[in-house]
């Protein structure tokens, strides 16, 4: 049964650290696949766990799928998969080119590139803001009267919140028009000119987490997505399972369910980003062909006893994947942030990993620079808190994230001010 080699595309970071070690702990050999100098920057507890490796330019994806696939015939790979959303099209076109479990490659640039999400999804006619693809600020103005205010201003290939505005008057939106064109492009991208004007969805924020094989989904949870409000919407918590009246989460499956298919997901895990308003209509905001980040997975494993890491393994494998709960208990991630940019100075109050808590992680360097929080990747940490049922976890989470001080030199001649 063991033994497969399975080949990751960009093995570095969380997610893919827990799928190198549920494969390493099926006796699978794991490969990587990644650019020259993200593979030397790997840690070397990571590269221990690696058998092999095959460098390569992402930025050139038809050169990159060819030396992939080369590496992945010569050593015998039998799964190939990632969990890095600038990565999930070529993922796609490496399966099929090696005949593994994978996703449309037809079809799959739909769920990275945004504009022919919102094309892919309108055809598929599932419900999702109306969007305009526009270059230049007299488009932008022409857009605004047509789309109103306020609007959602974005990159067309972005991830992580980066760039990503709402936009409330003409001014704003032409700042943030500038600010998505300027965003990161990770691997080249999209042409960075232009940029997405979307309307903008009031209501509640879910995301759904599925996970497809040959062809058939399953949703294994919907997530209540904890998100500050303003112009620049970062996460600041998720948890699962949320429990919507029966309706509307039907209406959110159906909507999740045909955005899946639209773009081509056939194996493989997916996180549909969904709005629901009011009346409990649903309207999806973006779906992408790969698991949930932000410390999903591990609310996954520890409130429905689902191992995602090895059903992710198994749809790659082409294996039935194990995706029904084995429990049903509530889980909740708080995300650690700093509320103004400057220079860290010290933190305490960290909860103590152990019984309710299983997850703690902080990752800014004493004297880093830190921003006030913009985008993902601007968190100072995270943790989990675990347990029965839904009031008393996020309870506790909120009483363990109110001991959390965070000391920040804001570059003034103010002294050190505490933060929380
Ligand atoms: N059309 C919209 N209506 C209302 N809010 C929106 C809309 N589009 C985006 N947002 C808000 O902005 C956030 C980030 O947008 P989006 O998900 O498109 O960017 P992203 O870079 O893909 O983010 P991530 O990778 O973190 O999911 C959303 O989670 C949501 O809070
Ligand atoms: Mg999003």
């Amino acid at each position: 049964m063991t033994g497969v080699a399975v080949l990751l595309l960009d093995a570095a970071g969380p997610e893919s650290g827990a799928i190198i070690r549920a494969a390493a702990s099926r006796g699978h050999r794991v490969y990587a696949a990644a650019a020259p100098a993200e593979f030397a920057a790997y840690s070397g507890e990571l590269k221990a766990l690696l058998t092999g490796r095959v460098l390569t330019d992402f930025t050139r994806p038809a050169q990159a799928v060819e030396e992939i696939a080369a590496h992945a015939r010569r050593h015998g790979i039998g799964a190939v998969l990632t969990v890095n959303e600038y990565l999930t099209e070529l993922a796609a076109l490496v399966c099929a080119e090696l005949g593994l479990p994978g996703n449309d490659p037809a079809r799959v640039h739909a769920a990275r590139n945004k504009a022919a999400m919102a094309q892919a999804l309108a055809a598929a006619g599932v419900r999702t803001p109306h969007t305009r693809l526009i270059r230049d600020d007299r488009e932008l103005q022409a857009t605004l009267d047509e789309v109103g205010l306020p609007c959602v201003i974005k990159p067309v290939a972005g991830a992580g919140s980066c760039g990503v505005t709402v936009a409330a008057s003409p001014a704003a939106a032409a700042a943030a028009a500038e600010a998505a064109r300027t965003a990161g492009r990770p691997y080249g991208g999209e042409d960075g000119a232009h940029i997405l004007v979307q309307a903008y969805a009031p209501g509640t924020e879910y995301s759904v987490e599925s996970v497809t094989q040959a062809g058939t989904t399953t949703h294994l949870a919907v997530t209540r997505k904890l998100v500050t409000g303003g112009a620049r919407r970062v996460e600041t918590g998720h948890s699962l399972p949320a429990h919507l009246p029966a309706p509307v989460e039907a209406a959110v499956h159906r909507e999740v369910h045909a955005a899946i298919h639209a773009v081509g997901i056939h194996d493989g895990a997916s996180h549909t980003e969904v709005i629901v308003d009011a009346t409990g209509e649903c309207t999806v905001i973006e779906i992408a062909a790969r698991l949930a980040a932000g410390q999903i997975g591990i609310l996954i494993q520890h409130a429905l006893g689902i191992d995602i890491w090895a059903a992710l393994l198994d749809v790659a494998l082409g294996r039935p994947a194990a995706l029904t709960p084995t429990t049903h208990r509530h889980a909740t991630v708080r995300f650690l942030t700093s509320p103004y940019a400057g220079r860290l100075q010290s933190f305490s109050g960290l909860p103590t990993q152990g019984p309710g808590v299983p997850f703690v992680r902080w990752r800014a360097p004493l004297g880093s620079q830190v921003l006030q929080p913009g985008a993902n990747a601007h968190r100072l940490g995270s943790f989990v808190v675990t347990g029965e049922g839904a009031a008393e976890v996020e309870e506790r989470a909120v009483a363990l994230l109110q001991q959390v001080r965070i000391h920040v030199d804001p570059h003034t001649s103010n002294p050190v001010r505490p933060a929380r």
